[in-house]
C-alpha cells in the first residue's frame, strides 16, 4: 500500500516566521506540499507509533492537504493521527490538543491572517511536542532538507472521512477525529471565571465579536454565546469559509473597521473584539477606546491576577523587540524579569517551558500565557473580560488609569508593502552601514543614544539569533526600529515601528499621530523610505 514517489526539490521552502507561507497556486503545484510534508518528518527522529495532531483554519486547500498529511503520516510510521473535525483546529487549539494528548508533533494548516481562497494564500508550520512552533534549528533542518529531497512516501488509500467524530484505520494508522471546540472550551473555563463574566453579561454588559469568517467561528458561539450566556448574533461572521468571505481575516483598523465604527459609534457596545484567520491574534476595542496591542500586554500583565488562573501572580513577561515598552514598566513595578525576544512566537517557547515567563505578546495583536505555546486570540478577550467584570470599569476607564500609573507608550506600526525584495534588502544594507556614526547625531525625533542590528541570546540554550531587525534609540527613551517581515508572501515588506514615552507625568491625551510626529520624520530622514521604495506613505498603518 505504500507508494515511492520520485519528485525534485523546490528551491523556495525555507520555513519563514511563522512556517511556510505561500500563494495557493504554488501549493498547489504538483509534490509542493508533499515535498514540504516529507521534508519536515525527514528532519524529526523518533516519532514511529507516535501520535501526529493535524487541522487548520478551513482555508482554501485546506482539507486537500489534510488528506496528504494523513496518507504520507500512515506511510511515514505515526501510530496515530488526531484531527479536527472537519479539517478544523484554531491554532491555539491544536497547540493545546497537542500537549493534553501527548503527541510528537503537530502540523496547524494556515497562513494565518492572511486571506484565503484560490488565489490567495495557504500555509503549514510544524510545531513541537510543547505545542509550540517548532525553533530555527528544527525549521533549518526541514529549509535544508527541501534542497536535496528526491522522493516522499505515501499509502495508496481513498480519502478518509474527516467529517464524522471517531476512529478509523489508514493503513497501520489509526486516524482520530475529535471535536476541535470542547477542549479548549474547558481549558478557557479553567483559566476564568466565567460565573463573574457571566453575571457582568446578564447585567447588561454588551460585547461584539467579529470571527471574521474564520476559524475562531465555532470556539466564540460556544464560549461567549452558549457557556458565557451572550445573545445569538453576539459572535459576527461566525462560520469559517474557504476564502473567508472574502475578508481579509487579519484583525486590525483597516481590515477590522466595520467592528470599529461600531465600536466608535453613539450606541456602541461596551466592548468589541476580532481573531484572525487561525484564531491566535486578537483585536481589542473598548466602546470608543481602541487599545493598541502593546498596551494590551501591559494591561493584561498588570491586571492578570483578577483571573483564577492567574491569582497567583506572574513568573516574568515576554515580548517581542518591536513590541512597545509598556510591558517593561509593569515588569518593574511588579518585580519580575521582561524578557525582549526577535519576533515570532517561537522564541517565547523555551521561556515558557522553562518557567520563566507566563505571559507574552506581541506588538502584532499576539498576546499569550503559558497555557499553551501560541498566542490565542479568544484567550486573550476572555482575560479581559475576566478584568472588566472583576473591576467594574469600562475599558477606557481602565486605560486612563494604567497610563496615569505607568506612563504612556505612545507607539505605531508603518508597514510598506509589496517593494521589490531587492529595494528592500538595499534599503535594510544602507542602515547597517550606517549604525555605527548614528550614535550622537541629532536629527527632528531628537539625539540618538545608540543604534543598533538587534540578536537575541536565548538564556535557555545560549542559541543566538542575529538581524532581527535594525533599532533606533534616542536619548529620551524613544525608539525607530526597522525591519523586514517574514511572513509575506509577495515581495518584501518594510515595517517602520515607533515609540515615545511620556511619564505619568506628562501629556497622556495626544493623538497617537501628533505625538509621534518627529519620530515618523526622523524615520524617513535615517532610512530615505522614499527614496529607496518610492512610496510616499505607507501602505499600512496599525
Ligand atoms: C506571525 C507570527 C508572529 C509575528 C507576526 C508578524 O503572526 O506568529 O510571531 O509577530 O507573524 O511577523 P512579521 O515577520 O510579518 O513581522
Ligand atoms: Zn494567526
Amino acid at each position: 500500500m505504500i507508494q515511492t514517489v520520485t519528485t525534485t526539490p523546490f528551491s523556495d521552502q525555507k520555513p519563514g516566521t511563522s512556517g511556510l507561507r505561500k500563494k495557493v497556486r504554488v501549493f498547489a503545484q504538483p509534490h509542493y506540499a508533499e515535498n514540504f510534508i516529507q521534508s519536515v518528518f525527514d528532519s524529526l527522529e523518533g516519532f514511529e507509533g507516535d501520535t501526529l495532531v493535524v487541522g487548520g483554519d478551513g482555508r482554501y486547500l485546506n482539507r486537500e492537504v489534510i488528506q496528504s498529511v494523513l496518507k504520507m503520516a500512515a506511510a511515514n510510521g505515526f501510530g496515530r493521527v488526531l484531527v479536527g473535525q472537519g479539517g478544523i483546529l484554531s491554532t491555539p487549539a491544536a497547540s493545546h490538543l497537542i500537549r493534553s494528548s501527548g503527541a510528537f508533533g503537530g502540523l496547524i494548516l494556515s497562513a494565518s491572517h492572511n486571506p484565503g481562497g484560490p488565489d490567495e494564500d495557504f500555509g503549514i508550520k510544524y510545531n513541537i511536542g510543547n505545542g509550540g512552533p517548532a525553533p530555527e534549528k528544527v525549521t533549518d533542518a526541514i529549509a535544508a532538507r527541501s534542497l536535496v529531497i528526491d522522493h516522499y512516501t505515501i499509502v495508496d488509500a481513498a480519502d478518509v472521512d474527516i467529517d464524522s467524530p471517531g476512529t478509523r484505520q489508514l493503513g497501520d494508522m489509526v486516524v482520530e477525529v475529535v471535536d476541535p471546540v470542547a477542549a479548549y472550551a474547558d481549558l478557557m473555563e479553567s483559566l476564568f471565571d466565567f460565573g463573574t463574566i457571566g453575571a457582568m453579561i446578564a447585567g447588561g454588559f454588551t460585547l461584539a465579536f467579529d470571527s471574521m469568517s474564520a476559524v475562531t467561528g465555532p470556539y466564540a458561539t460556544e464560549i461567549f454565546e452558549r457557556r458565557l450566556g451572550a445573545p445569538s448574533g453576539t459572535v459576527m461572521n461566525g462560520t469559517p469559509l474557504p476564502d473567508f468571505g472574502h475578508h481579509h481575516p487579519d484583525p486590525n483598523l483597516v481590515h477590522a473597521k466595520d467592528l470599529y465604527d461600531r465600536l466608535m459609534a453613539a450606541d456602541a457596545p461596551d466592548f468589541g473584539a476580532a481573531s484572525d484567520g487561525d484564531g491566535d491574534r486578537n483585536l481589542i476595542i473598548g466602546r470608543h477606546c481602541y487599545v493598541t496591542p502593546s498596551d494590551s500586554l501591559a494591561v493584561l500583565a498588570a491586571n492578570a491576577h483578577l483571573a483564577p488562573g492567574y491569582a497567583g501572580g506572574l513568573k516574568g513577561i515576554a515580548r517581542s523587540m518591536p513590541t512597545s515598552g509598556a510591558a517593561d514598566h509593569v515588569a518593574e513595578k511588579l518585580g519580575i524579569p521582561l524578557y525582549e525576544t526577535p519576533t515570532g512566537w517561537k522564541f517565547f517557547g523555551n521561556l515558557l517551558d522553562a518557567g520563566m515567563a507566563t505571559i507574552c505578546g506581541e506588538e502584532s495583536a499576539g498576546t499569550g500565557s503559558d497555557h499553551v505555546r501560541e498566542k490565542d486570540g479568544i484567550w486573550a478577550v476572555l482575560l479581559w473580560l475576566n478584568i472588566l467584570a472583576a473591576r467594574k470599569q469600562s475599558v477606557a476607564a481602565i486605560m486612563a488609569d494604567h497610563w496615569a500609573t505607568y506612563g504612556r507608550n505612545y507607539y505605531a506600526r508603518h508597514d510598506y508593502e509589496a517593494i521589490a525584495k531587492d529595494k528592500a534588502d538595499a534599503l535594510m544594507a544602507a542602515l547597517r552601514d550606517k549604525l555605527n556614526a548614528l550614535p550622537g547625531t541629532s536629527n527632528s525625533g531628537g539625539t540618538i543614544g545608540s543604534a543598533d542590528d538587534f540578536a537575541y541570546s536565548d538564556p535557555t540554550d545560549q542559541s543566538v539569533s542575529r538581524h532581527q531587525g535594525i533599532r533606533i534609540l534616542f536619548d529620551d527613551g524613544s525608539r525607530v526600529v526597522f525591519r523586514l517581515s517574514g511572513t509575506g508572501t509577495e515581495g518584501a515588506t518594510l515595517r517602520v515601528y515607533i515609540e515615545r514615552y511620556v511619564g505619568p507625568d506628562g501629556n497622556l491625551a495626544m493623538e497617537t499621530a501628533d505625538a509621534l510626529a518627529p519620530l515618523i520624520a526622523a524615520a524617513q530622514e535615517i532610512a530615505d523610505i522614499r527614496g529607496f521604495t518610492g512610496m510616499d506613505s505607507p501602505s499600512v498603518i496599525t
